[in-house]
C-alpha cells in the first residue's frame, strides 16, 4: 500500500492549519506499522485520508486492491442506548467504514465470534456504561473485526487506559495481529508501545514523516521483553531520533 506526498490543510477559526504536508508511507500488507509522533503534529488526520473519513487536498492513496479497513479510535465511541451486541451490529450498516453486506444471521455469528476474540464472550447484552474503559477499547476492537477488517487504523486506543490494562491489551493486540493475519496501523506518542508492537516505526513530525526505523523480529521475537537491552536499545534509538531531529 502506497499513501504519496498527502497534503490536508484545515480552515480554522484561528487561521489555517496544516495538518499534512507532503506526507508519504508505503506499507506492506500483513506487517504492524507504527507512527510516533506529538500532540498534533497531524497523526490522526493522516489516519482519516487513508480510511476516506477525510479528503486530502493532493496526494495520492494506492492500496493496490479492496481492502476492508477497521478504524480504533482513542475514545471507544459506543453508542450508550445501545448493548454492546447492537453496536457492533452498527458495523455491518451502510457507511465509508462499514459497507458490507451480510444477512442476520451471518452477522450475528460474525459478532459472537468476534467478542469472543476480543475477551467479551457473554457481554453481548451488557450496556457501554457497564463496561470498563478497558473492556469499552475491546468492544471498539471487536466492532472493527467483526467485518472482517484486513487493515485496523488504531488511532492511539490504548492511551486512555491504566498502565495494567494498557499493557495486557498490547500483548492480546499483538496475538490477534499474529494470528489474523492482519495490516495494522498504529498511532501513538509512546515508544515504549511502539517498540512492543511493531515491525517499523515512523517518526512524524509537522504533517510528515521522517525517520524509520524497522525492529527486527529476529533480535526482538514477540511477545517482546520491556526490560531486553535490545528493546531498550531501540527506544533509545528513536528517544534520540525525536529529539535530536
Ligand atoms: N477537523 C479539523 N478542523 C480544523 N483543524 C483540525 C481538524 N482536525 C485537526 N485539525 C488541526 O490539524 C492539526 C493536526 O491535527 P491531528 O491530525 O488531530 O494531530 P494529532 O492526531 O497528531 O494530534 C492540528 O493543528 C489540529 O488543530
Ligand atoms: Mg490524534
Amino acid at each position: 500500500m502506497t499513501f504519496s506526498s498527502l497534503s490536508k490543510t484545515y480552515q480554522n477559526a484561528g487561521g489555517r492549519a496544516r495538518a499534512l504536508n507532503e506526507c508519504s508511507l508505503e506499507v506492506e500488507r500483513g506487517t504492524f506499522t507504527v507512527i510516533v509522533g506529538r500532540s498534533g503534529c497531524g497523526k490522526t488526520t493522516l489516519l482519516k485520508c487513508i480510511a476516506g473519513l477525510e479528503t486530502p487536498d493532493s496526494g495520492t492513496i494506492d492500496f493496490g486492491g479492496d481492502v476492508r479497513i477497521g478504524f480504533m479510535f482513542q475514545d471507544p465511541r459506543l453508542l450508550p442506548w445501545f448493548t454492546i451486541e447492537e453496536n457492533l451490529r452498527l458495523a455491518f450498516s451502510n457507511g465509508p467504514l462499514t459497507q458490507r453486506k451480510t444477512n442476520r444471521e451471518e452477522q450475528n455469528k460474525l459478532i459472537h465470534e468476534t467478542l469472543a476474540l476480543a475477551g467479551l464472550e457473554g457481554w453481548e447484552k451488557a450496556y457501554p456504561g457497564n463496561l470498563s474503559g478497558g473492556m469499552a477499547q475491546r468492544a471498539s476492537l471487536a466492532r472493527c473485526l467483526c467485518r472482517r477488517a484486513q487493515l485496523l487504523l488504531l488511532d492511539e486506543p490504548l492511551s486512555a487506559l491504566d498502565a495494567f490494562t494498557r499493557s495486557r491489551l498490547r500483548k492480546e493486540l499483538c496475538a490477534l495481529w499474529e494470528n489474523l493475519g492482519l495490516g495494522v496501523i498504529l498511532v501513538t506518542h509512546d515508544i515504549d508501545e511502539a517498540v512492543y508492537v511493531g515491525d517499523t516505526v515512523y517518526l512524524m513530525e509537522e504533517g510528515s514523516l521522517g525517520g524509520r526505523f524497522s525492529i527486527d523480529s529476529k533480535k526482538l521475537p514477540r511477545p517482546r521483553n520491556y526490560h531486553s537491552a535490545v528493546f531498550q536499545e531501540y527506544c533509545r534509538r528513536i528517544e534520540e531520533a525525536i529529539r535530536y531531529g
